[in-house]
Order: C-alpha cells, then sequence, then structure tokens
C-alpha cells in the first residue's frame, strides 16, 4: 500500500467513526455548515466571479470543491440551481481551457426567451453563492493522442465548448490549421467575439468565418435559421478544404441535423461529431392520446395532452421530480410506471410493463397511467 492509499484509508476510517457518531447524518453535512466545498456527499462549487458577455450571455468562473476532476475540452457539467424553494438542474458546457493554473473553470450561459432556469443564472446569481454541480462528463472533445485538422461550426451559444478547445490549444501553443464557421445573429450577438478575432490575429492559420443571420426587421425562427444557416455552397465558400477535416459542431437543433443530413449524404459522416443538448425525437407522426396522469407518490392527477413529456407536465404542475440532463442520457429521472402506457419521444416506442423503469424526460403518458412520482 502507498502512502497516499495508506492516507485515504485511514481517512475513510476516521470518516467513518465520525459518520457514527453523526448519524442520521454524515460528518459531511456538518462539514458542509463550515464550508460547502469541504462536502463529500454532494459537490459543490463557489461562484467567484461573473461577467457579461453579451446583454444576454453571461460567464460564471466557478471554484469546485472536493471530489472535482479535470476535464476534456469540450465536455459539460450539470450545475443545480435552487429556485424557491425548487430545485432544478441543467447542463452546460464548459468555455474554459483545461488545467487552470487558479483551479476554478467557467460556464457561459444565454438566458432564452422564457428560460425560467437561464433568467435565472444570468440575472440573479452572484459571486459567493454556492451551486451543486456534477463532475464533466460528454465524448465531445478533441483527441488527445493524433493532431487534427478541426472544422468548427457552431452558432449562438453552441460556441461554449469550442471555446473551450480553442482555449485549450492556444494555452497549450499546439494551434493546428482551423477553420471556424460561426453564426450569430448580428455581429454584436457573437459571444466571445473579441477573443475570437484575437486570437485570429495571433494565429493566421485559424480562420474565423462569422456569418450573420437575421434580416434587420425580420423575427428569427429556428426554421428560418436552418435555411439561412447552412448550404454546400457557402460551406465550399468558408472552408474548399472541408473534405479533409474532422467537423466539431454545436448549434441549435436544426443545424445539427441539416449537418448530419449533408455528412451522412457525402459519406463522411464520422468525420462530422456533434454535441447537443436536446433529445432527438421521432417524427411527431404519431398522434397523442390524451389522458390523466397520476403521480402517486406526490398524490397529483394532472391532464397530459399525450405529446408532453411527464417530467416537464410535473414541473409545470409545481411538482420537482429529480432528473439531470433532460434528454435521455443520464438516467437521472428514472421512475417507475405502475400503471398504464406511456411513449418513448425518441423511438415512438411504447412502453407499458407495470414495475418497469421510464426516463420521465422523453416518455409522454399515452391516455391514462400511473407513475411513482
Ligand atoms: S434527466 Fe437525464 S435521462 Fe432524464
Amino acid at each position: 500500500m502507498t502512502l497516499p492509499e495508506k492516507k485515504s484509508a485511514l481517512g475513510s476510517f476516521i470518516e467513518g467513526v465520525a459518520d457514527a457518531f453523526a448519524f442520521p447524518l454524515r460528518t459531511s453535512h456538518y462539514i458542509e455548515l463550515v464550508n460547502p466545498l469541504w462536502t463529500s456527499h454532494s459537490m459543490q462549487a463557489r461562484i467567484e466571479k461573473v461577467w457579461d458577455e453579451s446583454a444576454t450571455a453571461r460567464t460564471l468562473t466557478l471554484r469546485p470543491g472536493k471530489n472535482w476532476r479535470s476535464f476534456k475540452p469540450g465536455q459539460h457539467v450539470r450545475v443545480g440551481i435552487p429556485i424557491g424553494g425548487r430545485h432544478f438542474t441543467r447542463t452546460y458546457s464548459i468555455s474554459s481551457a483545461a488545467e487552470s493554473p487558479d483551479g476554478c473553470f467557467t460556464i457561459t450561459v444565454k438566458a432564452i426567451p422564457n428560460g425560467f432556469v437561464s433568467n435565472h443564472i444570468v440575472r440573479q446569481l452572484k459571486p459567493g453563492d454556492y451551486i451543486p454541480i456534477g463532475i464533466p462528463q460528454g465524448d465531445f472533445y478533441l483527441p488527445d493522442a493524433q493532431p487534427v485538422k478541426p472544422l468548427f461550426i457552431t452558432a449562438g451559444s453552441g460556441i461554449t465548448p469550442i471555446m473551450s478547445m480553442l482555449r485549450t490549444l492556444d494555452a497549450e501553443q499546439r494551434f493546428p490549421s482551423t477553420t471556424h464557421i460561426h453564426y450569430a445573429p448580428q455581429s454584436y450577438d457573437v459571444i466571445f467575439g473579441q477573443e475570437l478575432q484575437a486570437l485570429e490575429r495571433k494565429y493566421p492559420r485559424y480562420n474565423l468565418r462569422c456569418i450573420y443571420t437575421r434580416v434587420p426587421g425580420e423575427e428569427q425562427t429556428e426554421e428560418g435559421l436552418k435555411a439561412q444557416h447552412f448550404t454546400k455552397a457557402q460551406l465550399e465558400a468558408n472552408c474548399p478544404d472541408w473534405r479533409e477535416r474532422d467537423v466539431y459542431a454545436c448549434g441549435p437543433q436544426p443545424l445539427l441535423d441539416a449537418l448530419e443530413a449533408f455528412w451522412e449524404k457525402e459519406g463522411l459522416r464520422r468525420q462530422l461529431h456533434t454535441e447537443r443538448f436536446r433529445a432527438t425525437l421521432a417524427p411527431s407522426n404519431v398522434a397523442g392520446q390524451a389522458g390523466t396522469v397520476m403521480f402517486a407518490q406526490s398524490n397529483c392527477k394532472i391532464v397530459s395532452d399525450g405529446q408532453t413529456n411527464l417530467l416537464r407536465l410535473a414541473e409545470d404542475n409545481g411538482l420537482n421530480p429529480a432528473h439531470g440532463c433532460r434528454m435521455g442520457i443520464c438516467h437521472g429521472c428514472d421512475a417507475k410506471l405502475v400503471e398504464g402506457c406511456v411513449r418513448d419521444l425518441r423511438t415512438n416506442e411504447l412502453l407499458s410493463e407495470a414495475g418497469q423503469s421510464i426516463q420521465i424526460c422523453v416518455c409522454a403518458a399515452v391516455g391514462d397511467a400511473v407513475i411513482d412520482v
């Protein structure tokens, strides 16, 4: 046994003894009262600094507590946000370079219209606040080993994981030949705009192509964005050697759908890596069957339209079920189906076995159902 192992074994023993006296809580719960960053039963971060990137986007510098681990640029982290006695969880890409000397990392959050949680983060959180966080996750990152020739395609706040990659490449002084196509409504909406331009000046091999999509005076819609965002001619004009490049893309769903369809058609799908923050849903050609959902533990009956996912349905009616990613990945929302039938919105598969576990963030009720929430 090495010295650190001995120490950690001794530490665990002492903590175990202390836990026996602290029962039914754990020693870590009392330590939390002294410094939330020292706890071991949950991970917290202290907000060290806030910085407005644009009128609607804010960067939070977070100092993570015990059990944090290093991340790869491009990965994301779950953040817990307590608001008015309720607990919400959201997932955000890390925007800072890996291996910051001060041990902190940043997330950059854009307040979306009617986004209750994102608006709270951007407008209300302040230095000194503590928030629960998860460990860094995700497989959207540049490979360590082989050098790549990246083509980054980003839109709006989809730039955040790419910013982490760019900052890391800059910090490690291994900036490869890079083309970066970024879409934003107008020039002043570009998050990190000045820093991107500074990188372009610093590295002649970093080609930044900003494309502005908003026609002044017109309302911007997701479908409109899709139409404006991506064409082969535009790609050829901005990145003639796109076939030779590994593509890393993050942005709104219609853009990512368009990119995936294009690279698939070109037979180069393996070169395209995308980061999504919403589940890809099956075509909604299945008519939802309205009914009543009983959330059994909460003793709450809610009318369902047969299309709305169960997590959203519960939250919209004042319940606060456990959840994480909200897109069918983490299983943080798993709950037991007690009775009835639900549809997995990603596949349209029907699930009706009493007692089976379902992911309430991606399932809608089909008619009446009872869920153990
Ligand atoms: S919240 Fe992550 S799978 Fe449902």
